[in-house]
């Protein structure tokens, strides 16, 4: 009779030799260690000198201060609520569903870059506009474009560089400019950003600025043709630049904001520029030639502001790799860098609010929210 437990015979006639127990145990512990290797590299524990997202935030915090529960960038700002109106112009360039004729509702946030949540309006010559499209097939699209068409610097590495070089000297407050000299000086690539805002006075309102996706993407029409595209919101309110009394205030902006929202809501309109093949894709610091075409896809509407610390731009992180089908991110460096710095500030911040509701119980300024 075969004993119940008896080893079933090896059909494969061949010796089923088994593999020692401290084989295997050292088997399991090199996995086990490959593994906590490969966290420790990522989290940048490995190489203290490679550029990681925690590495970028931790200089951002480091620059501005400890705010928590705020965005390490642009954490000055205000969520705002409406819909684009598709005329159906884009769908030509792409499939997604926002560019078919029709409406999409729109949550999104103007700001003023910089860590501080409560520094001047003032503190910084460029406002921010960043967007969520949330599609009728249940997809999103998400944009954070800044009031200039070009960004200072092409890389993530100038990115880090720059912040450091504007880190505040300590005797001062502000930032050495020396340092900063020196930065521009061995990053040429910065000429274009600094001529634009030279030769362009800040806007008086968040109201009457443009604001750009500088980051160019790849659009993919039904037929399955790609190209590459940057986009552009131009606001149907006359530019105006900032008035010398604006110069004085601090919260000018969104108090201006929400006085012109009373007479009504507020329009841009999306444009899309297409590249012509040579165009730069992967450089946020030259702007394509003027005569490239444009496409008006529709109007975006804003309707009404909320505070950032309740409004539904609170929980959103404005990461520009989120598209739908019919858009995708190109060749540009920064991208990838802005959606790993986006998700570790998201990360941090959102933590900080679950383990102390009451920071955002005031504002910044001191008022209740
Ligand atoms: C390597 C380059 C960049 C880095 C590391 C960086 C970093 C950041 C970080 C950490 C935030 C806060 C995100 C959050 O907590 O939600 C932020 C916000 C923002 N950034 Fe960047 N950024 C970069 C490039 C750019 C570029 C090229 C643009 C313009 C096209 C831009 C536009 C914005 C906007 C509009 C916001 C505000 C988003 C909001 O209102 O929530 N950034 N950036």
């Amino acid at each position: 009779m075969t004993p119940p437990f008896a080893p079933k015979p090896n059909p494969s006639g061949s010796d089923p030799r088994p593999i020692c127990v401290p084989c295997r145990l050292a088997a399991i512990g090199a996995v086990a260690l490959a593994l906590a290797g490969g966290f420790a590299y990522a989290a940048g524990w490995l190489t203290p000198a490679r550029l990681t997202a925690p590495r970028i935030i931790d200089t951002f915090e480091a620059v501005a201060g400890p705010h928590p529960g705020y965005r390490r960038n642009h954490a000055k700002g205000l969520c705002v609520d409406g819909y684009f109106d598709s005329n159906g112009n884009g769908a030509a360039l792409s499939h997604a569903a926002v560019f078919a004729p029709g409406r999409t509702p729109v949550s999104g946030r103007f700001a003023v870059p910089g860590g501080n949540p409560s520094a001047p309006d003032t503190s910084s010559p460029v406002r921010s506009l960043a967007l969520q499209f949330r599609l009728r097939d249940g997809e999103q699209w998400r944009t954070g474009m800044n009031s200039t068409p070009v960004f200072a610097v092409h890389t993530p590495a100038q990115f880090y560089q720059q912040l450091l070089a504007a880190k505040p000297d300590p005797a001062t407050g502000k930032p050495d400019p020396a340092k900063l000299k020196a930065f521009y000086a061995a990053n040429p690539e910065t000429q274009p950003f600094q001529r634009w805002v030279k030769s362009h006075a800040p806007s008086s309102s968040l109201a009457n600025a443009a604001y750009y996706g500088i980051d160019a993407f790849l659009f993919t029409d039904a037929h399955g043709t790609t190209r590459a595209v940057r986009w552009a919101v131009v606001p149907d309110t006359p530019y105006a630049p900032i008035t010398a009394a604006q110069q004085a205030e601090k919260n000018f902006l969104a108090a201006d904001l929400d006085e012109r929202l009373q007479h009504g809501p507020l329009r841009w309109h999306l444009l899309l520029t297409v590249a012509q093949p040579g165009d730069p894709t992967s450089d946020a610091t030259l702007q394509w030639p003027d005569d490239r075409q444009r496409v008006d896809a529709g109007t975006l509407v804003i309707e009404r502001t909320t505070s950032q610390e309740d409004g539904a731009c609170r929980d959103i992180n404005f990461d520009p790799t989120i598209v739908p089908a019919g858009i995708a991110p190109s060749d540009d460096p920064l991208l990838a860098a802005r959606s790993a710095a986006y998700a570790q500030s998201f990360q941090r911040r959102t933590r900080e609010e679950a383990l102390h509701p009451e920071i955002h119980r005031t504002r910044p300024n001191g008022e209740p929210s």
